[in-house]
């Protein structure tokens, strides 16, 4: 398959690195195709193409939005709505204000989420809200002696999560399906507890397990 990245981060960089390593075609979206950071997403990817977010939204069959969660309207304006309509729009941001420093706040969002904020910006998109609650350096085979850590989930678009679910279940995640797309009203304050646990324990590598009986 070949999935557009829609950001040169870190969360970018370690999805590209985990798609071309499960065999996809890869290509990271930037402002500025050529640019230093999209030069440095590539080499931490280790292949795959690099192009502008347009070029990187009509590219991919299915799409990845990783970028600064207060930037998500001018990203998705210039990756085109048109370039993600009918297309598996994964939603990896949070809504995080790093304007005071660290630990970044929560933005209260008007559409409740930014997942229902890309929503409403590429509303023929089939936007799944995922890797959003987990550490992007232990995205792909995360190695817990607990088993396979939980990445929580949700869409409204149940063939989407289908497809979405199969991508993580190959990166090694077990997935725990929350419903609708308006659950990433609380998926996505979880990962402020991903944060204030690492603060404290000044430790990075946890994940999120939940237990069922
Ligand atoms: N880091 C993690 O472990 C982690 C884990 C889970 C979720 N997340 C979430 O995933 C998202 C990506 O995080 P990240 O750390 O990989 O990267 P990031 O630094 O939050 O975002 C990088 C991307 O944002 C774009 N960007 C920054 N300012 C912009 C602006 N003014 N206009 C347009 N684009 C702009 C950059 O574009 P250029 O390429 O042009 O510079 C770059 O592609 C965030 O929402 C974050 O909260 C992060």
């Amino acid at each position: 398959m070949k999935i557009g990245i829609l950001g040169t981060g870190e969360v970018g960089q370690h999805l590209a690195k985990g798609f071309l390593g499960l065999g996809h075609e890869v290509m990271i979206g930037s402002r500025e195709a050529g640019g230093e950071k999209l030069d440095k997403a590539l080499a931490a990817a280790g292949q795959g193409a690099g192009g502008t977010f347009a070029d990187a939204a009509a590219f991919g069959d299915m799409v990845a939005l990783c970028c600064l969660g207060a930037v998500i309207e001018s990203v998705l304006k210039l990756a085109g709505a048109e370039n993600l309509a009918g297309k598996v729009l994964i939603d990896a941001t949070n809504p995080l204000d790093f304007s005071k420093g660290f630990p970044p706040r929560l933005l209260d969002l008007p559409d409740g989420s930014a997942g229902q904020l890309t929503q409403r910006l590429a509303p023929r998109a089939r936007v799944v809200k995922a890797f959003n609650t987990a550490g992007s350096h232990t995205y792909v085979k995360p190695s817990y002696a607990g088993g396979p850590p939980d990445m929580f989930i949700c869409g409204d678009d149940e063939g989407a999560k289908e497809q979405v679910t199969a991508l993580l279940v190959d990166f090694g995640w077990k997935t725990i399906d929350l419903g609708p797309l308006e659950s990433a009203r609380y998926t996505e304050p979880m990962c402020m507890v991903w944060v204030q646990f690492g603060l404290r324990t000044q430790s990075w590598s946890h994940a999120f397990k939940l237990l069922r009986k």
